[in-house]
């Protein structure tokens, strides 16, 4: 299987989000024949689309040139097997770095296509995990809108399967809490992520 792994923990070594994708990067490598295509997105520079990047995007669909160094994320994540995405939890959703990746991958004919039937997605892959770290608790009742987000995108692109793990309270000063809560996350990560790699 080969798992496609977006980095989006800004604060690197110090990031508790990382923690919980070593763990899961380190339960897919542990089953045989599983790969690990990496991508660093908090040290990629994509830039956002504007109008220019727009039009020469629809004029290489146009002609067909899917090869084109444009599309190297888009091929990348629709040719994994597995997708795990780590990003913290920042104003109520993530760090514009990976949305800026979810622009360059969704592109249509790679990614997803559309018929008259409305959308369809071209992914290889069966799940996607997404992991966070909070500082504080989601209200009650409320969702996480970036990990709602997420699930949505897997609909489009036809990932069949979406699981997230978030620890919460991280920033909440009591006692040796949000280490728990860490440790507890990055057990079920394993479990998770063991779980989702072993699958055909
Ligand atoms: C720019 C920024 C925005 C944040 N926004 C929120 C937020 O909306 N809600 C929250 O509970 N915590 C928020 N936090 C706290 C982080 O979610 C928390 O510290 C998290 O564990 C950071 O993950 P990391 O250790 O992987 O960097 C924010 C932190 C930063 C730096």
């Amino acid at each position: 299987m080969k798992i496609l792994v977006a980095d989006c923990c800004i604060r690197g070594r110090q990031s508790r989000t990382a923690r919980l994708m070593d763990s899961a990067v380190e339960a897919v490598r542990a089953i045989d024949g599983n790969s690990v295509d990496y991508v660093d997105l908090k040290n990629m520079e994509l830039k956002p689309f504007n109008a220019s990047m727009l039009e020469q995007r629809d004029a290489l669909l146009a002609r067909g040139e899917m090869n084109n160094p444009m599309f190297e994320q888009a091929a990348r994540f629709a040719d994994a097997d597995m997708i795990i995405i780590a990003a913290p939890y920042w104003d109520m959703s993530f760090p514009s770095q990976l949305k800026i990746y979810i622009e360059h991958i969704t592109v249509s004919g790679i990614t997803f296509g559309a018929d008259n039937n409305g959308l369809k997605g071209l992914c290889r892959a069966s799940s996607m995990l997404y992991l966070t770290t909070r500082g504080g608790y989601i209200a009650e009742g409320a969702k996480d809108e970036g990990a709602e987000y997420l699930r949505a995108l897997c609909g489009m692109y036809g990932i069949g399967r979406f699981e997230y793990i978030g620890a919460d309270g991280m920033d909440i000063p009591d006692g040796n809490g949000a280490s728990l809560r860490l440790e507890s996350a990055r057990r079920q990560t394993c479990d998770i992520a063991r779980e989702l790699a072993g699958q055909r």
